[in-house]
């Protein structure tokens, strides 16, 4: 079946390399306001019969996510066979369950809207949690990579004398995968948040991470309230500066720029969401799921 991509607004880099590396071709897609604020969605050219990918990262979701889902039902409308989602950052994953009584469980809310309009799903390091696998929450099949040995590379040519540093239990599994792959030793701190940004750190009181350059990895960097204490607890050690390195750059507003001042020696990305920061390419690994 003939794939097309297409791309939602700001995700043509990464839907360019992506057609590049999946032979397949970019179809036009039409997407802007109302003055009212409303969408307007027009698919382009003729889709019928065919297996179109449609690239779009969800940070900021809520400003997107109507237009997404009217540009997929547009598709589905024009004829075509097969609707992939390629969510290079998977956005609702954190509220995976009802912290306390009438919240709405967005992670379940947004799955179910997804699977209503799409075939299937494609995504990198969505933050599973409390929910181990994706069909948790999600009805179609969803193939998740993993950045991991991207980054397990990145960290072995640039940072050999590293260790890695894990924001929190939760992410051992995977900064566990990242050390392993760059042959180097890893360390996982823990975590306390109170609130969106009242976050704090320890790490465990026997290790001695004198002389390696430690290289702290999030999957997810927000507020950058999580990275910002581990750097103030790694400085107090008296460690090396520390290399900050996220898979998801969302950096909420301002803390890209707090992450600077709190004393990164460098802030690395992946480009699942276009930033400054981005020097880790996923385009080759969404490609490998599309052609196996
Ligand atoms: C949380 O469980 C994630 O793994 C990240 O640690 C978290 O999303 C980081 O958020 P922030 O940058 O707001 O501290």
């Amino acid at each position: 079946m003939e794939k097309v991509i297409i791309a939602m607004p700001g995700n043509g880099l990464i839907a360019a390399s992506l057609a590049k590396l999946a032979g397949a071709n970019v179809s036009e897609v039409i997407v802007r306001r109302f003055p009212d604020g409303e969408s307007y969605v027009r698919v382009a050219s003729d889709v019928t019969g065919r297996h179109v990918l449609v690239v779009c990262t969800m940070n900021q979701p809520d400003s997107k996510f109507l237009a997404f889902y009217f540009l997929c039902r547009a598709l589905r409308d024009g004829g075509a066979a097969r609707i992939t989602f390629i969510a290079p950052y998977l956005c609702y994953m954190r509220q995976d369950r009802i912290f306390q009584p009438g919240e709405s469980l967005t992670s379940r809310c947004f799955a179910e809207l997804v699977s209503g309009v799409v075939d299937e799903l494609v995504t990198i390091d969505p933050h599973l949690h409390r929910n181990k696998a994706m069909s948790a929450i999600y009805s179609i099949p969803c193939t998740v990579l993993h950045a991991s040995q991207l980054l397990s590379t990145y960290v072995r040519e640039h940072f050999p004398d590293a260790v890695i540093v894990g924001p929190d239990e939760e992410s051992a599994q995977w900064v566990s995968a990242v050390a392993e792959g760059a042959g180097v030793p890893y360390v996982v701190m823990r975590k306390e948040r109170r609130g969106d940004r009242d976050v704090s750190v320890s790490l465990p009181l026997d290790l001695d991470l004198h002389d390696l350059r430690p290289v702290l990895v999030d999957d997810i960097v927000s507020t950058g309230r999580t990275m910002i204490e581990g750097l103030k607890l790694l400085s107090r050690q008296k460690l090396r500066p520390a290399v900050c390195v996220a898979v998801h750059p969302v950096f909420a507003e301002g803390a890209y720029e707090e992450l600077q001042k709190g004393g990164a020696a460098v802030i690395l990305s992946c480009n699942t969401i276009t930033h400054a920061s981005n020097c880790i390419d996923v385009a080759p690994l969404l490609a490998s799921a599309l052609n196996s």
